[in-house]
């Protein structure tokens, strides 16, 4: 698939078919993770990835935004240890953002391979923190559901780029060769 057609096609799936994720697909989806950018290139991620069904059963039941019935669950972690020691106090704050550009990456390499997936911010962090056996340093701070989708989903829409693109200096709105056209 087309990087750019990727990026717009991609979407939220909530709904999964019954069918496994092979664990070769599973691996091709965190390596996709680890490619991510990250400050300094300290990498402060640590991902906890589970097919078990009654575990996936269990983080639902702490995680309101969770939908439908995924086959495999990715839990995004900072790494809390590796960040402060390498980043220093700020350490966190990098590390979180680390940590959604990968999971940004795992999306799009779901979509890449015909899955569908979800970021999920909506779960009690020290809930799934201790159902996944995490120690206190690692902490999860988005989940990933995935499965093959069961059915499209309907593309939500965009604020205009109009709205919310400022060329030059805040407020101003037309790009740099339409201001030079009329003079
Ligand atoms: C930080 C973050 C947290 C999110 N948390 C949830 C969640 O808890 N439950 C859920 O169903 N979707 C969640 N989403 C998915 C968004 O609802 C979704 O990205 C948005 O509606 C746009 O749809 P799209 O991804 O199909 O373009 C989250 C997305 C992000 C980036």
């Amino acid at each position: 698939m087309e990087l750019f057609e990727a990026i717009l096609s991609r979407r939220s799936v909530r709904r999964y078919a019954p069918d496994p994720i092979p664990p070769e697909v599973a691996g091709r989806l965190l390596e996709a993770a680890t490619w991510a950018p990250s400050g300094g290139n300290i990498q402060p991620w640590q991902f906890v990835v589970t097919s078990d069904p009654g575990q996936i059963e269990e983080l639902k039941s702490v995680s309101p935004g969770m939908f439908g019935r995924p086959r495999l669950v990715v839990a995004c972690c900072v790494d809390r240890r590796r960040a402060e020691e390498r980043s220093g106090p700020g350490g966190l704050h990098i590390a979180t953002l680390d940590v959604a550009m990968a999971t940004q990456n795992l999306l799009l390499a779901a979509h890449g391979l015909g899955l569908g997936a979800c970021a999920i911010l909506s779960f009690h962090p020290a809930a799934v923190q201790e159902l996944l056996g995490c120690p206190g340093w690692v902490v999860p701070t988005l989940l990933v559901a995935a499965g093959y989708p069961e059915a499209e989903t309907p593309r939500p829409s965009r604020r205009p780029l109009e709205e919310v693109t400022h060329h030059g200096a805040w407020g101003r709105r037309e790009t740099p060769g339409e201001r030079g056209a009329g003079s």
